[in-house]
């Protein structure tokens, strides 16, 4: 009996995931043994190592890098990220090693798209800042030019990287607001994608210089890696407001910083960062006109739901043989 034991598939789970996936593991009634990692920290690499053996059920806080799946052997064939990001995923190591690799795009893009909008309002018609006025004692008489921030109506809104579903989802929330232009950058004119919102392709250049609103959606690779950069921030109006809910590695943040205290441009609004999390002292905390969230974009119950279902299917259709819902050629 402990010898057939030994010999079956053994899946391994980061983290505590959200129930739909875990019923979904624990209900499909495969011969595989499944193990979790119950601790609330992204895992440690030790306990990585030891847990891994087959299949790997992560999230986008775990490298899975040649390091480790040099450390696990040959045995690795699976992975399933809980993400619809995969810039934590060493793609060459996995090709080179056959390893197959599962993600979760499209169950959240009306998340991500909806806290994208939320995010452009809070930061520029300043909401953080109005709020703590309001309740330290700031808010004397009406005044003219108290709290002004940045109208959508009239505006030109520029996506950078429209290839991924998020910008089209991002545009097609703000068109209500009376947004005068969509522009957008990319690798390359997307045509098909960009008839959907009526976007012009534009460099990127053009697209620093004429966005009142400019938003992020690409995904990080070595082509985007900081990509925004003090080259693009000079090019901005110094009333336009940055966005960004892809990866913080497509930000210089220390270009950013700069561009936000010289006034280069007038606000920014982060949903993710490098590192995550960002250290409390981190000097851009210090900025009135930097609004920070924890990497929340994806966090409604059910896209996380939906994420984790769909990251469960990837594994086990992975440990069938089957072709994956949602799988990454390599
Ligand atoms: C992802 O899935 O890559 C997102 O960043 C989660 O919010």
């Amino acid at each position: 009996m402990k010898k057939v034991q030994q010999h079956l598939p053994k899946i391994y789970v980061t983290r505590k995931i959200p129930a739909d996936g875990m019923k979904i593991l624990n209900q499909s009634g495969l011969h595989c043994s499944c193990k979790s990692w119950m601790g609330h920290p992204p895992i440690y690499r030790e306990s990585l190592l030891k847990g891994i053996r087959n299949l790997i059920y992560c999230l986008l806080s775990d490298k899975i890098n040649k390091y480790i799946n040099k450390s696990i052997g040959p045995n690795l064939k699976i992975v399933s990220t809980m993400s619809v990001g995969y810039d934590h995923v060493s793609l060459e190591e996995l090709k080179k090693r056959g390893i197959r690799l599962g993600y979760t795009p499209d169950v959240l893009t009306d998340a991500v798209a909806e806290l994208t909008i939320a995010l452009l309002l809070t930061t520029s018609r300043r909401l953080i800042e109005a709020v703590d006025e309001a309740k330290n004692g700031g808010w004397g008489t009406w005044k003219p030019l108290w709290m002004c921030g940045y109208q959508l109506s009239q505006s030109t809104v520029g996506i950078l990287g429209l290839g991924r579903i998020e910008g089209v989802a991002v545009a097609e929330r703000l068109k209500p607001f009376g947004i005068k232009k969509f522009i957008y950058s990319d690798i390359a004119p997307l045509p098909e994608i960009a008839a959907k919102i009526q976007a012009e392709y534009v460099p990127l250049d053009v697209l620093a210089r004429e966005s009142d609103f400019l938003t992020v959606c690409c995904a990080l690779t070595p082509e985007t890696q900081s990509i925004c950069n003090k080259h693009l921030f000079s090019k901005m109006k110094p009333t336009s407001v940055f966005i960004n809910t892809s990866r913080g590695g497509v930000v210089n943040q220390d270009d950013l910083y700069q561009a936000l205290v010289s006034g280069q441009i007038a606000a920014a609004g982060l949903d993710v960062t490098v590192p995550e999390p960002l250290p409390t002292d981190h000097p851009l905390f210090k900025l009135k006109n930097c609004v920070i969230l924890p990497h929340i974009a994806s966090a409604t119950l059910s896209t996380r739901n939906a994420m984790a279902a769909l990251a469960a299917n990837n594994l086990l259709a992975g440990l069938k043989g089957e072709p994956m819902p949602k799988e990454l050629r390599l």
